[in-house]
């Protein structure tokens, strides 16, 4: 029998995307099923739109598990995720079916270090309390030791997963008077770590001496509640903990203690567990915790450049091509 019209390929798209990646996506050919919403997908919607696709285009806040791949069929073969981390994906499942993933490599790495220096900041010279005070009529006078916080200069910084972020963050940091830098994790590039004179410690000993610690890793069996008891109990009195990679890292109710006995000075976390975290957590009831809403990337520039790199690793991997932001499986 004579072939009728070539069948459009059927992608499935979790959420309203930034304007540049939605205007590229419009522009394929591609038969485009999207949750047209800046909310997340519940999960029935996705077990039902994502029948039959060939392709899926995902956020962090979908858990794309068994029955998700399953509800796919086996026509699925590529799933793209406009971000960085890939925790929320059954990676082994994923493989299984012969499944390529894309995700965001260094599309988001100058930002989201950026982000991470200002919750330092902000944390450590204790911004949202001071402003709280003006605010509330807590400024009476000018005070020597009101508002005292911890300053970067002569100080040591830890940073707990030394990835692309991470060094982009100790980059931005140096030119604060930063007298030292230690790390974990596999550094992108070694020549950068010289220059900073980073030294590559055990998390015990990052933990014991550092004055700021900065968490950039990836969330993996591994690190999931890294940030502990013991890590809190290591350490210094007056040290300042900084999250901006995945929630799960840190056991909350470890750092609630470490912050309420005086155990550590401060923290500053763009990421929880869950998220958004309850508004009645008692995380937010300390003035030494400073808590944003996961906007490590959030920047017009980033976000847009995010969702064509997105539409890009879901053309190129539809087309069997090389993805631009291709991950190792
Ligand atoms: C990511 O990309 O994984 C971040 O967490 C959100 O930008």
């Amino acid at each position: 029998a004579l072939d009728g019209p070539k069948q459009r390929m059927k992608v499935f798209v979790t959420r309203r995307l930034p304007p540049e990646g939605q205007k590229l996506l419009s522009k394929s050919d591609l038969d485009v099923q999207q949750w047209d919403s800046d909310d997340v997908i519940p999960k029935e919607e996705l077990l039902k739109g994502i029948e039959g696709a060939d392709g899926l285009l995902c956020l962090l806040t979908d858990t794309i598990d068994k029955e998700v791949v399953d509800a796919a069929g086996p026509k699925l073969k590529v799933i793209s995720t406009l971000s960085v981390g890939f925790d929320h994906l059954a990676l082994d499942e994923i493989k299984q079916r012969g499944i390529k993933v894309g995700s965001m490599q260094h599309l988001s790495t100058d930002v989201t270090a950026e982000l991470a220096v200002t919750l330092l900041l902000t944390t450590c010279r204790r911004v949202p309390e001071a402003m709280e005070e003006v605010r509330n009529g807590g400024w009476k006078t000018w005070s020597p030791m009101w508002l005292c916080g911890y300053g970067l200069s002569d100080s040591t910084v830890g940073v707990m997963g030394l990835g692309r972020i991470g060094l982009g963050i100790a980059q931005r940091l140096k030119p604060f008077g930063v007298k030292r830098f230690l790390y974990t994790g596999i550094p992108p590039c070694l020549k950068s770590v010289e220059e900073l004179k980073a030294e590559l410690v055990s998390t015990e000993k990052l933990a014991e001496e550092s004055d700021f610690v900065l968490v950039s890793c990836p969330l993996t069996p591994e690190t999931a509640g890294l940030c502990n008891k013991d890590f809190f109990q290591r350490m210094k009195k007056t040290a300042v903990f900084i999250n901006t990679s995945r929630g799960p890292v840190v056991n909350q109710e470890d750092l609630y203690q470490a912050l309420v006995t005086g155990q550590i000075a401060a923290a500053g976390l763009d990421v929880t567990t869950p998220e958004p975290i309850p508004t009645d957590h008692p995380l937010l009831t300390l003035k030494n915790c400073v808590i944003l809403p996961h906007i490590g990337s959030a920047t017009h520039g980033a976000r847009n450049a995010m969702s064509v790199l997105a539409v890009n690793n879901l053309l190129k991997g539809l087309a069997g091509e090389v993805m631009p932001g291709g991950i190792e499986l």
